[in-house]
Protein backbone atom coordinates (compact mmCIF):
# COMPACT_ATOMS: atom_id res chain seq x y z
CA UNK A 1 0.00 0.00 0.00
CA UNK A 2 1.55 3.52 -0.93
CA UNK A 3 2.14 6.10 1.98
CA UNK A 4 0.38 9.43 1.03
CA UNK A 5 2.40 12.01 2.24
CA UNK A 6 2.50 16.04 1.83
CA UNK A 7 6.23 17.58 1.96
CA UNK A 8 6.21 21.01 3.45
CA UNK A 9 9.54 22.61 2.32
CA UNK A 10 12.14 25.45 1.62
CA UNK A 11 13.56 24.39 -1.49
CA UNK A 12 16.63 23.88 -1.16
CA UNK A 13 19.02 21.53 -3.07
CA UNK A 14 18.14 18.46 -1.14
CA UNK A 15 14.68 19.41 -0.44
CA UNK A 16 14.45 19.60 -4.54
CA UNK A 17 16.36 15.55 -3.93
CA UNK A 18 13.89 14.93 -1.74
CA UNK A 19 10.73 15.79 -4.41
CA UNK A 20 12.90 13.40 -6.76
CA UNK A 21 12.98 10.90 -4.76
CA UNK A 22 9.44 10.99 -3.53
CA UNK A 23 8.85 11.04 -7.38
CA UNK A 24 11.34 7.94 -7.84
CA UNK A 25 9.36 5.70 -4.95
CA UNK A 26 6.40 3.74 -6.00
CA UNK A 27 5.97 3.35 -1.99
CA UNK A 28 4.59 7.17 -2.00
CA UNK A 29 2.17 8.60 -3.17
CA UNK A 30 3.32 12.48 -3.37
CA UNK A 31 -0.15 14.37 -2.66
CA UNK A 32 1.53 17.99 -2.38
CA UNK A 33 3.69 20.60 -1.71
CA UNK A 34 3.61 23.55 0.84
CA UNK A 35 6.05 26.28 0.76
CA UNK A 36 7.44 27.72 4.20
CA UNK A 37 10.02 30.38 3.78
CA UNK A 38 14.02 28.80 4.78
CA UNK A 39 16.78 28.25 3.12
CA UNK A 40 15.62 31.02 0.48
CA UNK A 41 12.65 33.66 0.51
CA UNK A 42 9.46 32.41 0.02
CA UNK A 43 9.19 33.74 -3.74
CA UNK A 44 11.94 31.27 -4.64
CA UNK A 45 11.56 28.31 -2.12
CA UNK A 46 7.85 28.84 -4.05
CA UNK A 47 9.05 28.89 -7.78
CA UNK A 48 11.33 26.13 -6.76
CA UNK A 49 9.05 23.67 -5.67
CA UNK A 50 6.65 24.97 -8.48
CA UNK A 51 9.77 24.52 -11.47
CA UNK A 52 10.64 20.98 -9.52
CA UNK A 53 7.55 19.43 -10.60
CA UNK A 54 7.65 20.66 -13.71
CA UNK A 55 11.28 19.55 -14.40
CA UNK A 56 10.23 16.30 -13.39
CA UNK A 57 7.24 16.04 -15.24
CA UNK A 58 4.80 16.11 -11.81
CA UNK A 59 2.74 19.53 -12.49
CA UNK A 60 -0.10 17.74 -11.62
CA UNK A 61 1.10 17.53 -8.06
CA UNK A 62 -0.52 20.86 -6.23
CA UNK A 63 1.61 23.45 -4.74
CA UNK A 64 0.14 25.87 -1.98
CA UNK A 65 2.02 29.04 -0.72
CA UNK A 66 3.48 29.10 3.21
CA UNK A 67 4.34 31.63 4.98
CA UNK A 68 7.46 33.95 4.66
CA UNK A 69 8.01 34.73 8.49
CA UNK A 70 8.79 33.07 10.97
CA UNK A 71 6.04 33.32 13.98
CA UNK A 72 8.26 35.62 16.34
CA UNK A 73 10.94 36.71 14.48
CA UNK A 74 10.75 39.60 11.56
CA UNK A 75 13.66 38.14 9.57
CA UNK A 76 14.23 34.72 8.25
CA UNK A 77 17.66 32.75 7.96
CA UNK A 78 18.60 32.73 4.74
CA UNK A 79 20.61 29.27 3.67
CA UNK A 80 21.82 31.36 0.19
CA UNK A 81 25.65 30.43 1.00
CA UNK A 82 24.96 26.76 0.98
CA UNK A 83 21.49 26.64 -1.58
CA UNK A 84 23.03 29.63 -4.07
CA UNK A 85 20.98 33.02 -4.95
CA UNK A 86 17.99 30.92 -6.05
CA UNK A 87 17.98 28.57 -3.54
CA UNK A 88 19.07 25.39 -6.26
CA UNK A 89 22.90 26.08 -6.60
CA UNK A 90 24.06 26.80 -10.47
CA UNK A 91 20.79 24.68 -11.51
CA UNK A 92 18.65 26.54 -14.12
CA UNK A 93 15.18 26.14 -13.64
CA UNK A 94 12.54 27.44 -16.08
CA UNK A 95 9.45 29.96 -15.27
CA UNK A 96 6.79 27.44 -14.10
CA UNK A 97 3.89 27.51 -16.31
CA UNK A 98 1.40 25.70 -13.55
CA UNK A 99 0.76 27.76 -10.36
CA UNK A 100 -0.18 27.62 -6.92
CA UNK A 101 -3.20 26.60 -5.22
CA UNK A 102 -5.76 29.80 -4.61
CA UNK A 103 -5.04 28.42 -0.88
CA UNK A 104 -2.66 29.29 1.91
CA UNK A 105 -0.35 26.27 2.93
CA UNK A 106 -1.88 26.33 6.15
CA UNK A 107 -5.30 25.64 5.60
CA UNK A 108 -4.87 23.50 2.67
CA UNK A 109 -2.82 21.17 5.57
CA UNK A 110 -5.73 21.79 7.44
CA UNK A 111 -8.06 20.97 4.40
CA UNK A 112 -6.14 17.96 3.36
CA UNK A 113 -5.27 15.97 6.52
CA UNK A 114 -9.03 16.41 7.85
CA UNK A 115 -10.46 15.45 4.61
CA UNK A 116 -8.31 11.95 5.29
CA UNK A 117 -8.35 11.37 8.95
CA UNK A 118 -5.03 9.21 10.04
CA UNK A 119 -4.01 8.82 6.14
CA UNK A 120 -2.00 11.84 5.42
CA UNK A 121 1.96 12.02 6.95
CA UNK A 122 3.61 15.52 6.69
CA UNK A 123 7.30 15.04 6.29
CA UNK A 124 8.02 19.20 7.53
CA UNK A 125 11.58 19.47 5.53
CA UNK A 126 12.23 23.05 6.70
CA UNK A 127 11.07 25.36 8.95
CA UNK A 128 8.29 24.27 11.06
CA UNK A 129 6.10 28.07 10.64
CA UNK A 130 3.33 26.62 8.48
CA UNK A 131 2.65 23.64 10.97
CA UNK A 132 2.56 25.16 13.74
CA UNK A 133 0.32 27.60 12.94
CA UNK A 134 -2.05 24.71 10.62
CA UNK A 135 -1.82 23.03 14.79
CA UNK A 136 -2.86 26.27 16.58
CA UNK A 137 -5.34 27.38 13.86
CA UNK A 138 -7.49 24.18 13.65
CA UNK A 139 -6.88 21.72 16.89
CA UNK A 140 -8.32 18.95 14.70
CA UNK A 141 -5.80 19.21 12.59
CA UNK A 142 -2.66 17.44 14.76
CA UNK A 143 -6.10 14.85 15.96
CA UNK A 144 -6.24 14.07 12.13
CA UNK A 145 -2.54 14.04 10.51
CA UNK A 146 -1.27 10.16 10.76
CA UNK A 147 2.41 11.66 11.90
CA UNK A 148 5.03 13.91 11.18
CA UNK A 149 8.67 13.00 9.78
CA UNK A 150 10.30 15.77 10.39
CA UNK A 151 14.22 16.95 9.12
CA UNK A 152 15.88 18.80 12.00
CA UNK A 153 17.40 19.38 15.09
CA UNK A 154 21.07 17.72 16.35
CA UNK A 155 20.70 15.60 19.32
CA UNK A 156 24.18 14.62 20.56
CA UNK A 157 25.63 16.21 17.57
CA UNK A 158 26.89 19.82 16.95
CA UNK A 159 24.80 22.34 14.83
CA UNK A 160 25.16 23.51 11.26
CA UNK A 161 23.07 27.10 12.01
CA UNK A 162 24.50 28.21 15.06
CA UNK A 163 27.55 25.45 17.23
CA UNK A 164 24.46 24.45 19.48
CA UNK A 165 21.37 24.36 16.12
CA UNK A 166 20.34 22.97 13.36
CA UNK A 167 19.13 25.41 10.69
CA UNK A 168 15.50 24.23 10.37
CA UNK A 169 14.79 24.08 14.24
CA UNK A 170 16.85 27.63 14.58
CA UNK A 171 14.72 29.16 11.85
CA UNK A 172 11.78 29.14 14.13
CA UNK A 173 12.30 27.50 17.23
CA UNK A 174 8.85 28.87 18.62
CA UNK A 175 7.23 27.11 16.07
CA UNK A 176 9.21 23.87 16.53
CA UNK A 177 8.32 24.06 20.28
CA UNK A 178 4.36 24.26 19.47
CA UNK A 179 4.95 21.26 16.71
CA UNK A 180 6.94 18.96 19.42
CA UNK A 181 4.74 19.48 22.23
CA UNK A 182 1.13 18.84 20.20
CA UNK A 183 0.95 15.39 20.72
CA UNK A 184 1.13 14.46 16.99
CA UNK A 185 3.13 11.00 16.31
CA UNK A 186 6.67 12.27 15.28
CA UNK A 187 9.83 10.34 13.85
CA UNK A 188 12.38 13.06 13.92
CA UNK A 189 15.65 12.99 11.45
CA UNK A 190 18.45 14.92 12.80
CA UNK A 191 21.77 16.30 12.02
CA UNK A 192 23.02 12.87 13.94
CA UNK A 193 22.04 10.62 11.08
CA UNK A 194 22.21 12.96 8.29
CA UNK A 195 25.44 13.80 8.27
CA UNK A 196 26.16 10.02 7.58
CA UNK A 197 24.53 10.06 4.04
CA UNK A 198 27.28 12.02 1.92
CA UNK A 199 26.25 11.90 -1.81
CA UNK A 200 29.93 12.86 -3.51
CA UNK A 201 30.91 14.17 -6.62
CA UNK A 202 31.74 10.58 -7.90
CA UNK A 203 28.44 9.45 -7.02
CA UNK A 204 26.90 12.92 -9.12
CA UNK A 205 29.00 11.97 -12.01
CA UNK A 206 27.72 8.32 -11.89
CA UNK A 207 24.45 8.92 -12.19
CA UNK A 208 25.36 11.55 -14.93
CA UNK A 209 26.43 8.50 -16.89
CA UNK A 210 22.87 8.62 -17.95
CA UNK A 211 22.00 11.86 -20.40
CA UNK A 212 18.84 13.45 -18.58
CA UNK A 213 17.56 16.85 -17.10
CA UNK A 214 17.15 15.56 -13.93
CA UNK A 215 20.83 14.46 -14.24
CA UNK A 216 22.17 17.25 -15.24
CA UNK A 217 19.38 18.89 -12.62
CA UNK A 218 21.45 17.33 -10.05
CA UNK A 219 24.67 17.93 -10.89
CA UNK A 220 23.97 21.89 -11.13
CA UNK A 221 22.26 21.68 -8.00
CA UNK A 222 24.16 20.20 -5.99
CA UNK A 223 27.22 21.94 -7.43
CA UNK A 224 27.36 24.91 -4.72
CA UNK A 225 25.89 22.29 -1.94
CA UNK A 226 29.30 20.19 -2.23
CA UNK A 227 31.70 23.04 -2.74
CA UNK A 228 30.78 24.68 0.34
CA UNK A 229 30.70 21.81 1.91
CA UNK A 230 34.28 21.14 0.81
CA UNK A 231 34.95 24.36 2.01
CA UNK A 232 32.95 24.26 5.16
CA UNK A 233 33.23 20.72 6.13
CA UNK A 234 36.39 19.35 4.51
CA UNK A 235 34.75 16.55 2.57
CA UNK A 236 33.83 15.69 -0.62
CA UNK A 237 30.26 15.44 -0.59
CA UNK A 238 27.04 16.98 0.53
CA UNK A 239 24.75 15.64 3.21
CA UNK A 240 21.22 14.35 1.86
CA UNK A 241 19.18 16.06 5.31
CA UNK A 242 15.49 16.29 3.81
CA UNK A 243 16.01 12.93 1.60
CA UNK A 244 17.06 10.79 4.44
CA UNK A 245 13.26 11.29 5.58
CA UNK A 246 11.74 9.42 3.19
CA UNK A 247 13.20 6.51 4.17
CA UNK A 248 10.95 6.13 6.77
CA UNK A 249 8.77 4.79 4.05
CA UNK A 250 11.04 3.28 1.33
CA UNK A 251 13.90 1.81 3.19
CA UNK A 252 12.68 1.84 7.28
CA UNK A 253 15.22 -0.57 7.71
CA UNK A 254 18.41 1.47 7.48
CA UNK A 255 17.11 3.81 10.57
CA UNK A 256 17.33 2.94 13.80
CA UNK A 257 14.81 5.14 16.31
CA UNK A 258 15.03 5.86 19.86
CA UNK A 259 12.45 7.37 22.08
CA UNK A 260 13.03 10.38 24.14
CA UNK A 261 11.59 13.76 25.52
CA UNK A 262 12.83 16.22 23.07
CA UNK A 263 12.23 20.08 23.84
CA UNK A 264 13.98 22.95 22.03
CA UNK A 265 15.53 26.23 23.54
CA UNK A 266 13.58 29.40 22.54
CA UNK A 267 14.98 31.51 24.89
CA UNK A 268 16.80 33.85 22.74
CA UNK A 269 20.17 32.99 23.98
CA UNK A 270 23.15 31.26 22.68
CA UNK A 271 21.72 28.69 22.58
CA UNK A 272 18.75 29.43 20.86
CA UNK A 273 16.95 26.85 18.68
CA UNK A 274 18.92 23.98 20.48
CA UNK A 275 17.14 20.65 20.50
CA UNK A 276 18.12 18.11 23.20
CA UNK A 277 16.93 14.67 24.67
CA UNK A 278 15.99 13.83 28.63
CA UNK A 279 18.07 11.17 28.25
CA UNK A 280 18.23 10.32 32.15
CA UNK A 281 14.26 10.85 32.26
CA UNK A 282 15.18 13.68 34.57
CA UNK A 283 11.70 15.89 33.73
CA UNK A 284 9.85 12.87 34.20
CA UNK A 285 8.56 13.95 30.98
CA UNK A 286 7.34 10.88 28.57
CA UNK A 287 8.81 10.46 24.91
CA UNK A 288 7.08 12.63 22.74
CA UNK A 289 8.74 11.34 19.75
CA UNK A 290 11.01 8.58 18.24
CA UNK A 291 14.01 10.01 17.39
CA UNK A 292 16.64 8.40 14.69
CA UNK A 293 20.29 7.87 16.40
CA UNK A 294 21.54 5.37 14.09
CA UNK A 295 21.78 4.44 9.73
CA UNK A 296 23.16 2.92 7.40
CA UNK A 297 24.06 5.64 4.93
CA UNK A 298 26.45 4.07 2.56
CA UNK A 299 23.21 1.95 1.80
CA UNK A 300 20.68 4.87 2.06
CA UNK A 301 23.42 6.56 -0.22
CA UNK A 302 23.41 3.41 -2.87
CA UNK A 303 19.19 3.28 -2.54
CA UNK A 304 19.27 6.95 -3.87
CA UNK A 305 21.80 6.95 -6.56
CA UNK A 306 19.63 3.81 -7.75
CA UNK A 307 16.32 5.53 -7.20
CA UNK A 308 17.65 8.25 -9.57
CA UNK A 309 19.07 6.41 -12.24
CA UNK A 310 15.65 5.02 -13.01
CA UNK A 311 14.08 8.33 -12.95
CA UNK A 312 17.07 9.71 -15.20
CA UNK A 313 16.14 6.72 -17.34
CA UNK A 314 12.29 7.84 -17.79
CA UNK A 315 13.19 11.70 -18.07
O1 LIG B 1 19.87 21.52 8.49
C1 LIG B 1 19.48 20.96 7.26
C2 LIG B 1 18.17 21.53 6.82
O2 LIG B 1 18.31 22.93 6.61
C3 LIG B 1 17.68 20.97 5.48
O3 LIG B 1 16.28 20.94 5.48
C4 LIG B 1 18.18 21.97 4.47
O4 LIG B 1 17.36 22.02 3.31
C5 LIG B 1 18.04 23.25 5.25
O5 LIG B 1 16.69 23.66 5.12
CA1 LIG C 1 15.02 21.94 3.66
Amino acid sequence: MTSKIIIDTDPGVDDALTFLLALASPEIKLEALTSVHGNIGIENTTRNALAVLELAHASHIPVARGCELPIISRSYNSGKNVHGVKGVGNAELPEPKSKVVNQHAIDFLIEKVNAEPNQISVFPIGPLTNIALAITKEPSFAKNIKELVIMGGAIKHGGNATPLAEFNIYADPHAAHVVFHAGIPIKLIPLDVTYQCLLTTADVEEINQIKSPIATFIKDATSVYINFYKQYEGFDGCALHDPLTLATIIAPELLTFEEYHIDVDMSGGISNGNTFADFMKVSKKPANMQVAMQVRGKEFIELFINRMENLCQKI
